[in-house]
């Protein structure tokens, strides 16, 4: 692999901290997906971040915090239900959409009013976050418009040379991106599901937590995004035999691809690698993590190809 890749080790993980430090960029493991990070309180560090991604500059960055505590150096106005949340699934793929302090930079919020804040449970993650003493602004460590990166393989794919360090942790345990959760407003609503369950905020919230589309510029919110280039389909499992014997007697190379969210975007990004026309995948139920597959898998269906 690239020069630039460490098995993510004390030693690696000291020399990343200063890679972030200095306003490079690193990108990290986290439990959802691989972040591409940066010293959020460092303007300079996070115009790098975008100009790496190819990323408008209004879209917003989560912001990646070390522990709970941390909320009221980024957040004012803070509801009830956020400690609720944060007590209840922090470390975890849940990200909190707050109303900003004062000082966040707009190169953060998109100059929005709100910042997203969530503690990863990676430990490598929180190790970095620990070791450089800042919080990270990170998005996906993918180009814009791709899916997601699950291992530190697919960074160096799709980012290669405009990362400083990438600390490889292994395989992404869930697999898809965190659920982010709006509570700047009167009701709380799912802006984007992902690693943790609707069902499980509902009932800590003790009412609905419903899916809102979103009017604010939220990148994984556009229609087209997490695209692989292959044009995909989702069937009804019934119809999932018929639908492969079809395109094999066009001679279309097809491939399966399992609606699991942990290996969803690895499967993707190799049906691509290996050429495929197209990707047929079976309609999940959106109960649990089939609620993020169910969404992800639309938005690639509409894509139908590299949307950036
Ligand atoms: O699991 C994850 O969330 C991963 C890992 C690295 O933490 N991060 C991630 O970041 O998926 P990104 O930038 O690819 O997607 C974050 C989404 C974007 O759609 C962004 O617009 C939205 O979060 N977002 C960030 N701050 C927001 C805010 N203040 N209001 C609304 N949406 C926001
Ligand atoms: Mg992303």
């Amino acid at each position: 692999m690239d020069e630039r890749v460490f098995a993510a080790s004390p030693d690696a993980i000291a020399r990343a901290a200063a890679v972030v430090r200095s306003g490079g960029l690193v990108a990290f493991p986290t439990e959802t997906v691989y972040g591409l990070g940066a010293d959020a309180g460092d303007a300079a560090a996070v115009g790098r971040i975008f100009a790496a991604k190819g990323r408008p500059a209004d879209h917003p960055l989560i912001v990646h915090l070390g522990s709970a505590l941390a909320i009221d150096a980024w957040a004012v106005d803070v509801p009830r239900l956020a400690r609720v949340f944060a007590e209840r699934f922090w470390p975890g793929p849940l990200t909190l959409v707050l109303r900003r302090a004062a000082g966040v930079l707009d190169a953060v919020t998109g100059g929005q009013g709100t910042v997203g804040l969530r503690v990863p449970s990676h430990p490598v993650a929180l190790a970095l976050i620990a070791a450089s003493g800042r919080a990270l602004a990170a998005p996906s460590a993918n180009r814009f418009g791709r899916v997601s990166p699950t291992t530190a393989q697919h960074v160096v794919d799709d980012l290669g040379a405009d990362v400083d360090l990438v600390l490889d942790g292994g395989a992404c345990a869930v697999g898809v991106e965190s659920t982010i959760v709006d509570l700047s407003g009167d009701a709380p609503a799912i802006l984007r599901p992902g690693g943790l369950a609707r069902e499980a905020l509902e009932a800590v919230a003790g009412c609905a937590v419903p899916v809102r589309a979103t009017g604010v510029r939220a990148s994984g919110t556009l229609d087209s995004h997490y695209a692989p280039r292959a044009a995909l389909r989702v069937v009804e499992p019934a119809a999932l035999a018929s639908a492969l014997a079809a395109a094999r007697a066009l001679g279309t190379h097809v491939e399966v691809v399992a609606p699991e969210a942990a290996t969803l975007y690895a499967a993707l990004r190799d049906a691509d690698r290996r050429g495929a026309e197209l990707i047929l995948v079976a309609r999940p139920d959106e109960t649990g993590m089939g609620l993020a597959v169910a969404d992800r898998l639309r938005r690639a269906s509409r894509g139908g190809g590299e949307t950036a």
